[in-house]
């Protein structure tokens, strides 16, 4: 890239019109961007988007030195989301709900895109929300007496994910969405009805996961990780996300439920049914759960 007057005669016309509408706050944000990536541009290749977007979510001694965003000084930020007024059904306390072993767990782990016909039980769901994502403790941290620690690990303990249930046919749990409160071990009923057609046009390729008895959403919740990470809280979310599925995966692999993780979304189909604003809270992935099929040979289904 070249610098100075001469650069800014070489502007393409498309770009400066581009320029030209965008708001103070758009420009400042994209000055940024450009700033941070001709400081600490990839070693090689050519410009891209991506390198654009690496280069500014990375730690680099050639950027201004890290520092706790001013935000951090005011305490970390709730890490449930609350809806007030409305009606929370609780988990069923759950037991300690794995007995199998690790190694037989990893074996038997697969994508599995088929369920059965009946209804889920909810003491299953409510074990795989517990072991994957529940609190295994409340323990000082950040100035606060009881912060909660839960069973997926997760930068600066953070949690950025937040968890939304759509149920499809769970027993004794009325179909609509949930969103997930672990602290409270309850499932906060945002939207009572049957979502399997909303759920089948937020997805992408063939119609499995409306079939799932239910569906999970992670959300990235940018605000609690980037309180104390700043905009790299962005790429820590996205390996939280990661972990949990894992969590998820291995933890309904136990229960002998079928899972699989979903990529395949649009992307505002799921902000919109989900209410959030695909900005500060953006979809990662989408998990279909369910039981197997009676009949065990019914399984895998296309990616
Ligand atoms: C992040 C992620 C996204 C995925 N997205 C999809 C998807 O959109 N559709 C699908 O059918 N499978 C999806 N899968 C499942 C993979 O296809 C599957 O994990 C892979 O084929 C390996 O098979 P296994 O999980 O049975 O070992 C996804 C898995 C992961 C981890």
């Amino acid at each position: 890239m070249t610098s100075g007057p001469a650069a800014a005669g070489a502007v393409r016309p498309e770009l400066l019109a581009e320029l030209q509408q965008m708001t103070p706050a758009e420009q400042e944000v994209l000055a940024e961007v450009v700033r941070r990536y001709r400081a600490a541009p990839p070693r090689a290749g050519r410009p891209s988007g991506l390198a654009f977007v690496q280069s500014f979510l990375k730690a680099d001694p050639r950027l201004p030195a890290f520092q706790l965003p001013p935000s951090a000084a005011a305490g970390p930020p709730a890490l449930c989301k609350r809806f007030p007024g409305r009606r929370q059904v609780r988990l069923p306390n759950a037991a300690p709900p794995i007995a199998a072993g690790l190694q037989d767990v990893l074996e038997k782990r697969r994508s599995s895109r088929d369920f059965g016909d009946t209804a889920m039980p909810l003491p299953a769901l409510a074990d795989l929300l517990h072991a994957s994502y529940g609190v295994r403790e409340f323990e000082r941290a950040y100035d606060v007496r009881d912060f909660p620690f839960r069973y997926a690990p997760s930068a600066g303990g953070l949690q950025p994910i937040d968890l939304y249930v759509v149920a499809n046919d769970v027993e004794s749990l009325a179909q609509g969405l949930y969103y997930h409160d672990a602290v409270a071990g309850a499932l906060t009923l945002l939207d009572e009805g049957n979502l399997r057609r909303r759920m089948s046009r937020c997805t992408l390729g063939p119609p499995w996961v409306a079939h799932a008895h239910a569906v999970l959403v992670l959300v990235c919740n940018l605000a609690r990780v980037c309180w104390k990470y700043g905009d790299r809280g962005y790429r820590l979310a996205h390996v939280d996300a990661g972990v949990l599925a894992q969590n998820l995966y291995l933890v309904g692999t136990a229960l002998d439920l079928n899972t699989c993780a979903v990529a395949g979304f649009h992307d505002d189909a799921v902000h919109e049914l989900l209410d959030v604003d695909g900005g500060d809270e953006s979809v990662v992935l989408l998990f279909a759960v369910g039981s197997r099929p009676a009949d065990t040979t019914r399984r895998g289904g296309s990616r």
